[in-house]
């Protein structure tokens, strides 16, 4: 099958013979490892993708090649030989050393490692350099995850299978077929998951109630040994499973007549509830909360802090290893929403117990194509933080608009904290990260194919943040579409172009969400008055401490000052910090309102010319997959027009000020 099942875990013949010769050499032979490897998963990708690879030529017990030794130094003395005492203790728990050398007069291959988990990382790795048809010589990797805790985060209904701002399909989780039926598509979404390495997940929706959503009924008995199951598949995969729960849980799943976290009959509900998970799932993960906000309870009802709600839940978690995970998008709708959440958890840093994480989007408004980062980053020296991004691209074209999102990301975790010349960077204030999952039950996962890009790069940048985006998008598009270079040259630079192009057409400088209120596709700057802040001089929104909502304010320096003023203010946020008149003239010396009006004609521009370098991919990819992407390519380029028309009108109007450039 072309059609994008396999994600990027396509295993295919090497078609190059010197380098199938080369790898037959290398790892043709057995795996020699414990026999509690060959119960595992790894080891089961490895027979998966060897055989595949390699061709007919490859035999388990070829006694020429050279074998694939797997462990730790105690494991194997090829191992000890190859991979040094200290050089294994520094890639920790999760790390692994992926290396071939010699033994016995023949080539080796060594995976190894401190855990089941660096084991499968390791094996991952070395797939991913056959995969990509890099050469086995000398190879040398010592690897280890950047963050601790890596999380993919769904947003799926329970029961109704919807997804929350999901796209393409509905869940991949038929709860009503679980515990006794486990699709055998789950199994995939963990090796999928662990190909990540990501090493936990959330199964359904942070909002669990509003509208009759049913997603507390997780924590009822019916469910448990539904969880229990989805454990099960995850833990091969080295992957823990966690819950999103309703704060008001003790009422909605119990008969308390109340949610309190002072009252002890609430604390000690949560502590059974606890126990009761623990007992079927010895490695549960823990809870991700969702609380005062947007319609989710939370611990405000009842005067108590979020600190206090937090830790209720922590401390019936802690005697089991379990974690929380507090979710800080928390905005009262009226006034500026960006100062809001530092207001509320700055005070609260240091309050927090040892097993809660505060999870907090990038940015202080929603995914947008654009903002600065959360103000939170750096500003609370005693509480874990998770940073949570968004894959699935609620803001950035959905389903619909190619928009790769590895760049803005990595600008994100890379952000220089306190300027350019130090050394601290925003992920070295976070040891968790999440990502709000794009996959469904579409026949391809992600709907349109180009999508994966951003589930790989996710995984890719929660390992190691200082990955290039273009490593990422050349990886991926030589894992999904192959070698050619023509095909690797024109996909990784629509990817590329994409987010650059989105942000073009939609949302320039800063100006923010600019789409209609329900689904969040379409442009509506009628109805976005609040945010563009246009009148008949100009537009913008003042952040500023000294006249505005205070966001600029939140950052420590040198950004407090450069967002400050307008004259140092970088230009792509200069509508998110300032209002300024349409005639304010940028660095180039062209008025803003020109500049905003030709960055939307060339963003549509671009979108076309994605459609006109796809063509030279027709008989270069298989029809299938050219055919998918050459019609949401198309359709792209045409709703890319409808957004550039209905923005550059508006303003037109609300300016008086014609585009010169009169954008065709
Ligand atoms: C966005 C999104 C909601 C989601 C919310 C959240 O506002 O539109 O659907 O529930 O984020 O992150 O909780």
């Amino acid at each position: 099958a072309e059609d994008g099942y396999e994600f990027w875990l396509r295993y295919r013949l090497e078609a190059d013979t010197a380098r199938r010769n080369e790898y037959i050499q290398y790892c043709g032979g057995e795996v020699v490892a414990p026999e509690s490897f060959k119960a595992g998963a790894a080891y089961l990708e490895l027979k998966r993708a060897l055989p595949a690879i390699l061709g007919k030529a490859f035999q388990a017990n070829n006694a020429k090649a050279g074998s694939i030794y797997v462990g730790g130094r105690n494991a194997h003395p090829a191992i000890a030989s190859l991979v040094g005492a200290g050089e294994l203790a520094g890639v920790g728990e999760e790390g692994f050393v992926l290396r071939t050398g010699a033994w016995e007069g023949r080539p080796a291959t060594i995976i190894a490692a401190n855990s089941t988990r660096g084991i499968l990382y390791g094996t991952f790795a070395l797939l991913r350099t056959l995969q990509l048809g890099g050469s086995l010589q000398g190879l040398h990797v010592v690897d280890a995850p950047k963050m601790r805790h890596r999380f993919a985060n769904h947003w799926d209904n329970p029961v109704r299978g919807s997804i929350e701002r999901g796209y393409g399909g509905k869940s991949i989780f038929d709860w009503n077929a679980l515990p006794k039926k486990v699709d055998s598509r789950l199994n995939d979404w963990a090796r999928m998951l662990a190909s990540m390495r990501l090493n936990a997940v959330v199964v359904n929706n942070v909002n669990t109630a509003k509208n009759g959503l049913e997603g507390w009924r997780l924590l009822t008995p019916e469910f448990l040994p539904k969880l229990a199951a989805l454990a099960g598949v995850l833990r091969p995969y080295g992957v823990k499973l966690y819950i999103s729960v309703n704060f008001f849980s003790p009422s909605i799943v119990g008969s308390l007549d109340t949610a309190d976290p002072a009252d002890a009959r609430v604390r000690a509900w949560w502590k059974n509830k606890a126990a009761e998970i623990y007992k079927v799932i010895p490695d549960f993960g823990g809870f991700l909360v969702k609380a005062d906000s947007e319609g989710e309870p939370g611990p405000l009802k009842y005067k108590r802090t979020h600190a206090e709600g937090a830790n209720m839940l922590a401390e019936a978690l802690a005697p089991h290893g379990g974690y929380v995970y507090w979710r800080a998008f928390v905005y009262n709708a009226k006034g500026d929403r960006t100062p809001q959440a530092y207001n509320q958890f700055k005070p609260l840093d240091g309050k927090f117990a040892k097993n809660v994480f505060l999870q907090v989007k990038n940015g202080p408004v929603d995914f947008q194509v654009r903002e600065p980062i959360s103000t939170l980053f750096g500003a609370m020296p005693r509480t874990d933080l998770a940073v949570e991004f968004q894959i699935t691209q609620e803001y950035t074209g959905q389903d619909r608009h190619v928009c790769f999102l590895g760049q803005m990301w990595s600008d994100v975790l890379r952000f220089p904290l306190k300027g350019e010349k130090n050394d601290a960077r925003m992920w070295n204030t976070t040891d968790a990260i999440a990502g709000v999952m794009n996959i469904n039950d579409s026949r391809n996962w992600t709907g349109h194919l180009l999508a994966q890009a951003n589930t790989y790069a996710f995984g890719r940048l929660a390992w190691n943040p200082e990955t290039s985006p273009d490593e990422i998008a050349s990886d991926w598009v030589r894992l999904t579409f192959g070698r050619d270079p023509v095909v690797v040259k024109t996909i990784v630079s629509i990817l590329r172009d994409s987010w650059p192009a989105y942000e073009n057409y939609t949302s320039p400088f800063g100006i923010g969400m600019l789409c209609d209120r329900g689904k969040h596709i379409d442009p509506a700057p009628a109805s976005r008055g609040s945010v563009h802040r246009a009148d008949a001089k100009g537009f913008g929104t003042n952040r500023t401490a000294a006249k505005g909502s205070g966001y600029a304010g939140q950052f420590s320096e040198p950004w407090r000052s450069r967002y400050e003023k307008l004259g140092t203010c970088p230009e792509e946020l200069l509508l998110f910090f300032h209002h300024v008149p349409y005639t304010h003239k940028l660095k180039n010396g062209t008025t803003v309102i020109q500049a905003f009006y030709d960055r939307h004609n060339e963003g549509v521009a671009t979108a076309r010319d994605f459609t006109e370098r796809w063509k030279a991919l027709n008989k270069l990819i298989d029809k299938e997959r050219y055919e998918h992407v050459r019609k949401k390519l198309s359709e792209q380029a045409g709703h890319a027009e409808k957004w550039r028309q209905s923005i550059n009108d508006y303003f037109e109007k609300r300016s008086g000020i014609p585009d010169a450039g009169g954008g065709s």
